[in-house]
């Protein structure tokens, strides 16, 4: 008999990427936990060991790599520990053969759509000498077992996948095309959220802005918004991400009549050139984009928008490079992600002419942020004196008086209190202002 088959079985999961990938491995979690595992201190003393991965740009991808070398050694001290990889990474083409053939002591590789096969999965790791693989495309994603991260806040997927093919991403690819949830199951998952005494939601989906075009007689996102904004007890609804193509009239216009639905707009930009945009396959101009940013400020009351951006893409010559500048001093982004571009094999980008060299890549995201910075500052000082609500998240590991909240805008704000605010929405006003938290004094 081996010591597990009598002692509790614990398990231990590290996640890279984005949020649909954090709700993965709360989905993940709560499998576990229903084949009667409870969660490790830490990864060197688990019986369960699983990688979420990434695959969106290659640093993450790199990221796993480099531990997985260093896992070597746990494994070889604990050979009885199941080590799996999962995710986005290893459902590119041929990855995860390279993966299992180099790193031999790795007992399952397991791909997104493989989620309702887990169990059996991890069943057959057990017993199998050699890695198992399931990197099969297709597979129902909607779950039974869920272990959400916070009592006050839950991920809530409302669709799967990307049909949108921008020529840099391998979203498409990995997490297949876009699915859209049928709307009842949503508005009841969400209506027992908010009976369960959850205050905020976020709906997730690679592009929630085209929800429901792919389910004939459908609701659209709007129409969505706007039954989800009816539920009682519910203070806070978020979404991401938006494409800026398809955020349209009746999408504004139900924000703008809602109350719960957060004044936060994310609407990552990628480029401000039109040429650049074009090579990208993003659908829309800089003008188009312009006078959408013009319609939601003058729409939406003290919104705040943030924008991702990728530098370098291929073909991104000064010119372009300057347009993107030009373009995020006429928006004013509260914040903007920006990120190098890193080609993707089997994306079409890759095989683009004039790739941009990596160290004017460097010299322009430096450069960019900077800028950004600015512009984050001045933006947050705006609100030097102004009452927020925000909804308290969590206290500080290193200083046990700080605790953290954010306002429905999405921004940080920092507040010292030692009464026990977790989950509850309170006032705080701001009293410090940095690029990209605030700081606050609450006001009981
Ligand atoms: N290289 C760099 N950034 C990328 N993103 C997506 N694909 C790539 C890539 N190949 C960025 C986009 C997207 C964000 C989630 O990641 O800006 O909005
Ligand atoms: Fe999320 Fe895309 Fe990364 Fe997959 S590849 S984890 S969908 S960001």
């Amino acid at each position: 008999m081996n010591k597990h088959d009598w002692s509790p079985k614990k398990y231990f999961i590290l996640t890279y990427g984005c949020q649909m990938n954090v709700f993965d491995s709360e989905v993940l979690s709560g499998i576990l936990e229903a084949m009667g595992y409870s969660p490790a201190n830490s990864e060197e003393d688990t019986d369960v060991l699983l990688i979420n991965t990434c695959a969106v740009r290659q640093k993450a991808e790199e990221k796993v790599l480099s531990k997985l070398g260093r896992l070597r050694s746990i494994k070889k001290k604990n050979p009885e520990m199941l080590l799996v990889i999962w995710g986005c990474m290893v459902q590119q083409k041929d990855l995860a053969e390279q993966i299992s053939s180099r790193y031999k002591y790795i007992d399952l590789i397991g791909g997104p759509h493989a989620l309702e096969r887990f169990p059996q999965l991890l069943e057959k790791a057990r017993t199998s000498s050699k890695t198992v693989i399931d990197i099969n495309d297709e597979g129902e994603r909607d779950h039974l077992h869920i272990k959400r991260g916070h009592d006050f806040k839950a991920w809530v997927p409302i669709s799967h996948g990307c049909s949108n093919y921008c020529t840099y991403c391998i979203v498409p690819y990995v997490r297949g095309p876009e699915r859209s949830r049928p709307p009842e199951r949503i508005i009841q998952e969400v209506k027992e959220l908010a009976k369960n005494g959850y205050k905020e939601i976020t709906l997730l989906g690679q592009n929630v802005n085209s929800y429901g075009k792919d389910i004939k007689g459908g609701l659209d996102f709007a129409d969505l918004l706007q039954r989800l904004d009816a539920i009682e007890g519910l203070a806070r609804i978020r979404y991401m991400t938006s494409h800026p193509r398809d955020f349209n009239d009746k999408i504004i216009r139900t924000i703008e009549k809602g109350r719960k639905i957060c004044e936060h707009f994310h609407l990552p930009v990628q480029s401000g050139s039109n040429k650049i945009l074009k090579l990208m396959n993003r659908g829309y101009t800089r003008e188009y984009y312009l006078e959408l940013i013009n319609k939601i400020k003058s729409r939406v009351e003290h919104c705040s928008i943030t924008s991702d951006i990728i530098i370098g893409f291929p073909g991104e010559e000064d010119a372009d490079y300057q347009d993107t500048l030009d373009l995020i001093q006429k928006v004013q982004f509260d914040a903007a992600y920006v990120f190098i571009y890193s080609p993707r094999k089997g994306t079409k980008a890759t095989a683009m002419a004039d790739q941009v060299d990596l160290e004017i890549k460097k010299e322009r995201i430096k450069k960019l942020n900077k800028i950004q910075g600015k512009i984050s500052l001045d933006k947050n000082r705006q609100l030097l004196g102004t009452k927020q609500e925000i909804l308290v998240e969590e206290r500080s590991k290193t200083n046990p008086d700080m605790i953290t909240g954010r306002t429905r805008t999405n921004k940080i704000v920092h507040f010292s209190s030692e009464e026990n605010l977790l989950g509850k929405l309170i006032d705080v006003e701001i009293i410090e202002a940095k690029s990209w938290t605030l700081t606050g004094k609450y006001l009981p």
